[in-house]
Order: structure tokens, then sequence, then C-alpha cells
């Protein structure tokens, strides 16, 4: 089975920073990555590579909302993908599970994959009870539609730009247990959280795991380059 890889470039860039990139980004692989920029730079972004995804969309369609931008729009300058609920988003602009679902709605309806973000905090870990808060978020927040397509995300918060990542074991314990709380056990599950180039081979192995969510290595072009090609050899 192929991995995915989805790089999440957050708030970071420029329009000198995405040719910078690419020169140094190897190009035979690019089209195996579904890269988010910042949506101002997703015309860039398109001039080197054509898997594009937004960092979020409204769940409205048009009108009178300053600042959106809705997922027909994404698709509008050659979106296929939009990362929805991100642990970013819920924590500080109260994304709630009830507004990713409709985001995750609204993009399907236009066309549009939803990536789907789940994850438990460090509290939550420790008490032992991250599985049963995971899915039921993950129950929450995905499309009521049971044959939707989208692809689901599984980043613990307390992984994401410390430098932690969940344990091999952690991982496939989730990733099972979001499987078996799918309506389609054949959704595909990406782990995020820290991943880079000296963990990506180890997590990618994994068969539970369908592909990584990445955030700071993906900044990085010659980071991205040894995690595109870790993807590779975790197929074999
Ligand atoms: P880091 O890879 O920087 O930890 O970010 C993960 C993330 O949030 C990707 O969406």
């Amino acid at each position: 089975m192929e991995k995915i890889i989805v790089a999440n470039w957050k708030m970071n860039g420029s329009r000198e920073f995405v040719m910078e990139f690419f020169k140094n980004f190897n190009n035979n692989t690019a089209n195996q990555i579904i890269f988010c920029p910042p949506t101002l730079y997703i015309n860039t972004v398109k001039e080197y590579v054509s898997l594009i995804g937004g960092q979020d969309c409204s769940v409205h369609n048009s009108g009178a909302f300053t600042g959106e931008i809705s997922a027909s729009m994404l698709v509008d300058v050659g979106c296929r993908y939009v990362i929805v609920g991100h642990s970013e988003r819920r924590q500080y602009y109260q994304d709630s599970n009830e507004i990713v679902r409709a985001k995750a709605e609204q993009a399907i309806n236009s066309g549009l994959i939803p990536i789907i973000c789940i994850g438990e905090s460090q509290e939550i870990r420790h008490s032992n009870k991250a599985i049963e808060y995971v899915v039921e978020q993950l129950s929450a927040s995905v499309p009521l539609n049971k044959h939707a397509n989208y692809l689901v995300a599984y980043e613990p918060i307390w992984a994401i730009g410390t430098g932690l990542t969940a344990t091999s074991d952690d991982i496939i314990e989730m990733h099972n247990a979001i499987y078996k709380a799918l309506p389609n056990p054949t959704t595909p599950i990406l782990y995020g959280g820290s991943v880079n180039k000296d963990n990506a081979y180890t997590i990618l192995s994994l068969p539970a795991v369908s592909g990584v969510l990445v955030g700071g290595a993906s900044l990085r072009s010659q980071d991205l380059n040894h995690i595109v090609a870790f993807s590779e050899q975790a197929m074999l």
C-alpha cells in the first residue's frame, strides 16, 4: 500500500521561501505528497506540484463571512484536500467537533477530500483515557454520511511541535481503535506529531499507519526528501 505524506506548512513561508524550497526538493517524488501551504501561496506552490490541500475551510459556502475561505474556493484554485479539525484550530479558534463535522461535510460537498484531525492532550493521555476520548472525538467529527470519503489524522496534541512522538505501540493501539470505530475500515489513518527524518521510517513501517502528517520537518526540503524516500522503502 502506498503511504501518504501530507506537508502542513501552517502559517509559515513567503513567495521567496516557496521558490527556495522547490530548488532543493526532489521533484520526482513531488506528486506523492499533499502540500498544504498557507492559502495565499497555493498558486505559487501549484507551479511546482499538483497535489495541494487547504489548511482549513469555512462551514459556509459563500456570503458575508469576512476573512473566511470556502471549500469551493479551495477547489477553484486547484486543491483536492483540506485539513479540518487540526488541534491548533480546535484550541485557538474553538473549532468544536460539531464545527469540524460541518467543515468536513462542506469539503465533501464541494469535491474535496477532508483530512480530519483528532488527538488527545497530555492530561488525557496521563489519565489513561486517550482511546476513549479520541474515539468519541472521531465519532463526533466525521461526516454523518457513512459512505463519505475522507482521511483521518491522529495527532496527539502533546506530540505536536514538541519533539515528542507517540511510541509505536501507542500508535498501533490508537490506530486500531480508530479503524474499529470507523464506518469504513479502509479509511486511511495518518499519524502526526513531531514526525521527522529520524523517526519517519519506524512510523511509516507500521502497517496500521497509512501515512504521516508532517509540520516542522516539512518546511525543510531535504528532510522532506528523506521522509518521502522512507515512505517508498516502508512500502516494500
Ligand atoms: P510537527 O510535525 O511540527 O510536530 O506538527 C505536526 C502537525 O501539527 C501537523 O499537522
